[in-house]
């Protein structure tokens, strides 16, 4: 069992999926449905598009839903001349509390360097949200062994400049590139592996207790069958949730599975 030094957190990446109407039913879905006894012990939140998060935001705060409210990205900037980018500050005014950094649909599609992941999650911390900071390996990185390699390289450059106490609060998610929308999930043995590394490198990066503060996602092809499984290994504190999140039945079924590893 966990140690509950961490508090759990099931989060719900809808990528570019749910415009704003279908983002209100599915929230207010969601909200019905989690009692308060699913979220005495995790954190629950949701990663809409952008159009939506107004919309998500005035339900969750007027309906007092057990739901923080979470973007897909954002730019390195608070403000300047970036045609279609959204500043942090703004997801922050929002009342915004988690950022998906680096995500590898971000890494692969739209060039995300490492360095821009860094320069990105220093700019969440600054306004006072909290990074989720994507990192994990192609399935050719892995065959060739360069897994812990590649996470070694992400983490070190998303990590650049931020101080213990900061990387305390950081939240990692650890995605396997091939596991993503496949149906085909690291076992939970390789996935605890990886988050047990990533916990070794942070430790590295800063100190032993920041390290052991830091919670550590599993993300790719989370259902809510397996889910329980990852969030049961020691290191892995949650899940991050992108097909199976968008339906409110099933993500209230995960929730539950990670919570129910939690209890005593
Ligand atoms: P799937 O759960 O659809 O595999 O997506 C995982 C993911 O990319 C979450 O960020």
């Amino acid at each position: 069992m966990t140690p509950n030094v961490r508090r759990p957190l099931v989060s719900g990446n809808w990528k570019m999926n749910h415009d704003h109407i279908e983002a209100l039913h599915t929230v207010r879905d969601l909200g019905l449905r989690l009692k308060p006894a699913d979220v005495e012990n995790v954190t629950v939140s949701v990663h809409p598009p952008f159009t939506d998060l107004r919309t998500v935001q005035t339900l969750v705060e007027g309906e007092s839903l057990p739901i923080s409210l979470g973007a897909q990205h954002c730019s390195d900037l608070d403000s300047g001349a970036l045609t279609g980018e959204v500043s942090p500050v703004m997801l922050a005014r929002l009342a915004t509390s988690y950022v998906i950094v680096g995500h590898s649909e971000r890494r692969q599609v739209f060039s995300m360097t490492d360095e821009c992941v860094g320069s990105t999650l220093r700019a969440v911390v600054r306004n006072k949200m909290t990074p989720i900071c994507c990192v994990g390996e192609t399935a050719e990185e892995r065959e060739r062994g360069k897994t812990e390699a590649v996470i070694e390289r992400q983490l070190t450059a998303a990590m650049d400049g931020l101080s213990s106490e900061e990387i305390a609060t950081v939240v990692v998610a650890y995605e396997p590139i091939w596991a993503i929308g496949s149906g085909d999930p690291a076992s939970t043995v390789d996935a605890e592996d990886a988050a047990s590394f990533i916990r070794s490198v942070l430790v590295q990066q800063s100190d032993v207790s920041a390290g052991e503060r830091v919670r550590v996602l599993y993300g790719g092809s989370v259902n809510a069958e397996n889910a329980g499984e990852f969030a049961a290994e020691e290191d892995i504190d949650g899940v991050l949730v992108g097909g199976a999140s968008l339906d409110a039945k099933t993500f209230a079924d995960i929730v539950r599975a990670v919570g129910a590893c939690y209890r005593s």
